[in-house]
């Protein structure tokens, strides 16, 4: 039966450009949208921005710009990510849309129309100068319980003890400074305590097949109202200034939650894309449309998408998600990143210095399974992966069999049926087949890629024990017709395997399917028969271990010296900061105790740095200005609470900060004679 397919991702925020997590959440998506279409399956693959929210909204503040023109040029910096890493989505969307605010507005009537919205009037925070509500992490103050200062609004980090932002001794406003208020205000609520709904959610949650053991265990715990949730009735609006969509049929200036309109984009998105290809775009979203709504989510929105999202829908006259694939976060060599400034790897950075975008597919693919686990992004294990098995095993047969064939047999394939049969044979190709599309299906990729490359190996060990290389230099006819029959078998098999591995590797299948003659291949137990090859062209390079190097090393030029060029508006030269901000910075004193050149480094040199309280190692990229014999017993600035960095040559625990124009040279700061280490620069 063929199915029909609406596939989401979770649409990331508008406030900054893409990281490796998102990254690694599309390629997820991807390959199993590409799975689905190979089956013969219509897949509708949509995203979008979630462009709404205060913390966008003071973002465009900060850079100068409005809201509207900050999510545009975020908007505009997509493309190039997907478009880099194969990942094909139909439609990208905003929340900030026509579309959107037209559904929102529906759906926030019905569920009122249901009895299902209510308002209430409640006490908050507000910030007087900045005249608006502060939500908790904009307010800091003295922890009630142990005192420390400058702690958020929800807990103390000093002794952990959570509590109320009104609980705060000395509370201001991160936004102004001022001492926020206590202000009352008529707020409306999405009443999820209801019987029905709990009943419904119950039900739900617990349809077999609908979600992950673990997800619907969760549900369960917060329907339940065990764990660190319960499910109370749902605060949906917003006050002005917030930018987002007007809550509909009020005479007030209220706006719905950004949670609310976020998982509406999903429609939103598909409904754009629908008018415009003029399909009809009810039978996606209404009851008994015959179409399956998946969403991949990551394990942080799971409330969200388990229990907020579905009630919604069924009480507005809309179909509920089918399935809510959840998975695990991506750690780049054991390190979590922030959500903001990524620190791991750039997604862009590794497209620019001209990383293979399916090396990634391939290596997430190896890593993933349909557990909610996380992985890691481990530079050697990557190195290995991509090296030893996509091209040592998988292009590695290609490209030793087509030799033998173009120089002995001018591309024709051997055609009689013993070479079906050896290649079938070769270790499971027919019994690999069913498992590997099962595996796809549920996804298990990791454990598809592990079948496809038992059977690659196969093929390489019937290939070294065939030594077709001395059967081509005794010329007698026997040999020949078992050369090409050794060959043509691996050719053979090289097409299941290319099969197998398309959805991971579109272009590398694409370059497989013109080397073998055989047109775009989609999923079957019997592959048609190949006539002849074309002449083999190299399909896939190694990583060179430098382009992983370079990966993780700051970036050129600004090396040490300046923040991550990474476009982003956030990031934009014209962006004012307030104190609170440059307050984060720690920087110091630090006087350079030694300076050694680092063995294969071209730009760094290793300094240990006495910071007043003992020493740190920190990797410059200064080499170019600079004879490491005269910096030893220099005073120098350090920012003394930048993360820790892991590079190639070791673990940076800080930068020093040196001055760099557009022509050569590169300056590094002194302070004035009687600065000690340790002394703090403000
Ligand atoms: N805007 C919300 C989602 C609204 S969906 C209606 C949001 N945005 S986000 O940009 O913070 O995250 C988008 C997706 O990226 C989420 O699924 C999130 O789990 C995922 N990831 C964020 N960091 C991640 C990793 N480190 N690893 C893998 N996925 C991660 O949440
Ligand atoms: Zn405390």
């Amino acid at each position: 039966m063929r199915r029909r397919l609406f596939v989401t991702t979770a649409l990331p925020y508008a406030n900054g450009p893409f990281h490796i997590g998102h990254i690694m959440e599309y390629i997820q998506a991807d390959i199993w949208v590409r799975f689905q279409r190979m089956q013969g399956h219509e897949v509708h693959f949509i995203g979008a921005d979630d462009a709404h929210g205060a913390p966008i909204m003071l973002a465009a503040e900060k850079a100068g710009k409005s809201p509207e023109q900050f999510i545009a040029e975020i908007a505009k910096g997509r493309k190039q990510y997907l478009d880099g890493f194969h990942i094909a989505f139909d439609n990208w969307h905003s929340t900030h849309s026509k579309e959107n605010t037209e559904l929102s507005q529906d759906i926030y009537r019905k569920l009122d129309k249901a009895g299902l919205v209510y308002k209430e009037p409640i006490a908050q925070l507000f910030d007087p100068v900045k005249g608006m509500f502060l939500a908790d992490r904009y307010i800091k103050g003295e922890c009630p319980n142990c005192g420390a200062k400058d702690q958020y609004g929800d807990a103390c980090e000093n002794c952990g003890t959570v509590y109320s932002p009104t609980k705060l001794k000395n509370p201001y406003s991160t936004l102004s400074g001022a001492k926020p208020v206590l202000k009352s205000s008529e707020h409306y609520f999405f009443k999820l305590s209801d019987t029905k709904c709990k009943e419904f959610l119950r039900e739900w949650t617990n349809e077999s097949g609908r979600l992950q053991p673990q997800v619907a265990n969760k549900a369960k715990e917060w329907l339940e109202g065990k764990g660190d949730k319960t499910l109370a009735d749902w605060d949906i609006s917003r006050d002005p200034p917030y930018f987002g969509i007007r809550i509909p049929g009020i005479k007030e200036e209220k706006y719905l939650y950004v949670w609310l309109d976020a998982p509406i984009g999903y429609f939103a998105s598909l409904k754009n894309y629908c008018d415009r290809r003029r399909i009809a775009f009810d039978a996606f979203v209404k009851p008994g449309g015959g179409t399956e709504m998946i969403h991949f989510i990551g394990k942080d929105i799971i409330y969200f998408h388990t229990l907020f999202w579905p009630a919604m829908l069924q009480y507005s006259g809309y179909k509920t998600p089918d399935h809510v694939y959840v998975h695990g976060f991506i750690t780049v060599s054991g390190d979590k990143m922030s959500k903001s400034r990524g620190t791991g790897i750039d997604p862009l950075r590794y497209l620019e210095l001209g990383m293979n975008p399916e090396w990634l597919r391939y290596y997430i693919a190896a890593k993933l399974n349909a557990n909610v686990e996380d992985i890691d992004f481990d530079p050697e294990d990557f190195l290995a992966r991509v090296n030893s098995d996509l091209v040592g095993k998988y292009v590695n047969i290609a490209s030793r069999a087509a030799g033998f064939i173009s120089r002995h047999f001018n591309g024709e394939l051997h055609q009689s049926p013993d070479v079906q049969r050896l290649a079938q044979a070769f270790g499971q190709t027919r019994d690999n087949g069913p498992l590997i599309r099962d595996a796809y299906e549920a996804r298990e990729f990791g454990k598809a890629i592990r079948l496809a490359m038992q059977v690659a190996d196969t093929i390489n060990r019937y290939f070294d024990a065939a030594k077709p290389w001395e059967l081509a230099k005794k010329d007698s006819r026997e040999n020949r017709e078992e050369l090409h029959k050794a060959c043509s078998a691996c050719v053979r098999a090289f097409q299941y395997l290319t099969m197998w591995l398309k959805p991971v590797l579109p272009e590398l299948a694409g370059k497989a399917e013109t080397f073998l003659g055989c047109g775009s291949l989609s999923w079957t137990d019997a592959l048609p028969d190949l006539q002849r090859i074309e002449t083999y062209q190299h399909l896939m390079h190694r990583v060179d271990e430098k382009q992983l190097d370079a990966l993780f090393e700051p970036p050129e030029k600004s090396a040490m010296t300046t923040p991550s060029p990474q476009p982003s508006p956030a990031a934009a030269g014209e962006g004012v900061i307030s104190i609170d901000d440059f307050n984060k910075l720690d920087l110091r004193i630090a006087k350079i105790v030694k300076a050694e050149h680092v063995d294969g480094a071209d730009k760094l040199l290793k300094l240990t740095l006495d910071t007043g309280n003992g020493t740190r190692t920190v990797f410059a990229g200064i080499k170019s200005a600079y004879d490491p014999a005269k910096l030893e017993g220099r005073l120098t600035v350090m920012v003394a609470n930048l993360a820790s960095r892991k590079m190639k040559f070791g673990v940076s625990e800080g930068m020093v900060l040196a001055a760099s124009g557009d022509g050569p040279g590169l300056f590094l700061l002194s302070p004035d004679s009687g600065a000690q280490p340790g002394m703090k620069v403000k």
